[in-house]
């Protein structure tokens, strides 16, 4: 058998796609998430809808790892633009994750995870390079470089511009960085794939909910197709 492989969205548009196309479809609830079990082009997987946020994505994550035997996660999503290149539909993969809400400050700089020693999590290479090829195969526009996540939806050119000078990040969300973080500490491999559905500047309250869905589906087409490589 082949490893299994995670893939977690932090919303229902972001695993909308992937749990219909499940074969041999089995379910599983612990908590208020329910991890869907099965195979997706020729891989098995466990696709879950994990909430909005780094708590939820962690526990998700943790929990596919342990539970589900999980050997390289996936998360896919949309997210938020800070290089300003970058439009929406998009793609952004990630080469390493920062939680730009990761604050000690006093001691430490931005974003620095003590427990792990550095600021920047790496992503697996071979996931991004394979999510990489199959978004440029759909006719995406493609960078990778550093994603940023925190617990807040980026809607401020000041904050926007402040994450993006600070780590030199491309694109920020909510949920990429915690996962990263758990695979670091399980040595899991981790993938980060994520569309752009705004520009996380003062109209981002109003591109969201116009984007995110359909920037969504198209992610995870790259997620699916990327199985069969990773
Ligand atoms: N996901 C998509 N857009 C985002 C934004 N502007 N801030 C945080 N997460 C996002």
């Amino acid at each position: 058998m082949t490893e299994r492989i995670g893939i977690i969205g932090a919303m229902e548009s972001e695993v909308a796609t992937l749990i219909p196309a499940l074969e041999d479809h089995k379910e599983q609830t612990i908590g208020i998430v329910v991890y869907h079990v099965g195979k997706l082009n020729g891989r098995e997987v466990v696709v879950a809808r994990s909430g909005v946020g780094k708590v939820n994505a962690a526990m998700t994550a943790a929990e596919m790892i342990r539970t589900f035997g999980a050997k390289a996660i996936v998360n896919t999503g949309v997210a938020g633009a800070l290089e300003e290149t970058l439009d929406p539909e998009d793609a952004v993969i990630a080469t390493d994750l920062v939680q730009h809400d990761y604050d000690t400050t006093p001691f430490d700089p931005p974003g620095f995870v003590s427990g792990v020693g550095r600021i920047k999590i790496p992503a697996d290479p071979k996931i991004s390079a394979a999510a990489a090829q199959a978004a440029r195969e759909l006719g995406m526009r493609v960078l990778e470089g550093t994603i940023a996540s925190g617990d807040q939806f980026i809607s401020d050119g000041k904050k926007k511009e402040w994450i993006r000078k600070t780590f030199g990040a491309f694109a920020c969300e909510m949920e990429g960085a915690a996962i990263a973080h758990v695979c670091f500490l399980y040595g899991v491999r981790c993938g980060v794939i994520r569309t752009i559905s705004d520009r996380a500047d003062g109209k981002a309250d109003v591109d969201f909910p116009s984007f995110a869905e359909h920037a969504a589906a198209l992610n995870a087409e790259i997620v699916r197709r990327v199985l069969p490589q990773i």
